[in-house]
């Protein structure tokens, strides 16, 4: 299966991500934690993206687009996988059609997580992150140690582009490039609308049954 994980900064697409792509056996693909492993390892592709996303503005198509096609093509996606930060614009979604057609696949289901802006700002002040990719918030879901993650035991940090500040910017970018997608994907019949205001448990609960209700349907697990 084909899961695209939509929904402004901070609404849940990691967290959800990760649960989804366990449940279906599938790599789970976050342009946002490429990009921040490139950075960190002081690649190219890191040097041009951090330009960008330390003032939260999107990375150009043109990277973003090449790196996703690179990822997708790998043998670990052959079955599907669960796209969480990408598509981010029209373009990027078109492109994502466009390749997937091209080797006779198509998205599943398109999952739009809603939260409000205040809830945004909320979320993004007090995220904390693993480098195993779990996140944690300060008051809502802390970690059972101040500063240390549960699974791993690894140091918890706070992301560059967490800062109030730049969250507003990348909440804009969100309103303007990326919101858009979402009425495309209605469009099509494969958006599924989840309220992301819930306890994160309740949320993937939602999740996993439209899933399961449309797997169902089309006899795909
Ligand atoms: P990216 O890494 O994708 O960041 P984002 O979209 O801003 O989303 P986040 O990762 O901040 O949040 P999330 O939705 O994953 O939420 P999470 O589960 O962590 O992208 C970063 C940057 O990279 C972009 O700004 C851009 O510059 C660039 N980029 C990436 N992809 C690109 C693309 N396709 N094109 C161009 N540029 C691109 O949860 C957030 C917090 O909330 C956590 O603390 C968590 O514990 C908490 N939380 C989660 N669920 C709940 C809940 N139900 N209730 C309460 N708290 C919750
Ligand atoms: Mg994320």
């Amino acid at each position: 299966m084909i899961i695209i994980m939509l929904g402004a900064p901070a609404s849940g697409k990691g967290t959800q991500s990760v649960v989804v792509a366990q449940k279906l056996g599938v790599p789970h693909i976050s342009t946002g934690d490429i990009f921040r492993w490139n950075i960190a390892n002081n690649t190219p592709i890191g040097t041009e993206a951090k330009k960008y996303i330390d003032k939260g503005m999107l990375v150009p198509d043109e990277l973003t687009i090449q790196i996703l096609k690179d990822r997708i093509e790998m043998e670990d996606c052959k079955d599907g996988f669960v796209l969480d930060g990408f598509p981010r614009t029209i373009n990027q979604q078109e492109s994502l059609d466009s390749m997937l057609a091209e080797c006779k696949k198509s998205i599943d289901m398109a999952i739009n997580l809603a939260v409000t802006d205040n809830e945004v700002i909320r979320r993004i002040s007090g995220r904390r992150m693993c480098k195993c990719g779990k996140a944690y918030h300060i008051v809502t879901y802390p970690p059972k140690t101040a500063g240390i993650c549960d699974l791993c035991n690894g140091e918890l940090y706070t992301r560059k582009d967490d800062t109030v500040e730049v969250a507003n910017t990348r909440l804009e970018a969100y309103k303007l490039q990326s919101e858009p997608i979402i009425a495309v994907y209605r469009e099509k019949g494969i958006l599924v609308d989840i309220d992301g205001h819930k306890p994160q448990d309740e949320v993937s609960e939602d999740v996993l049954n439209e899933i399961e209700k449309y797997s169902s349907k089309q006899g795909v697990v």
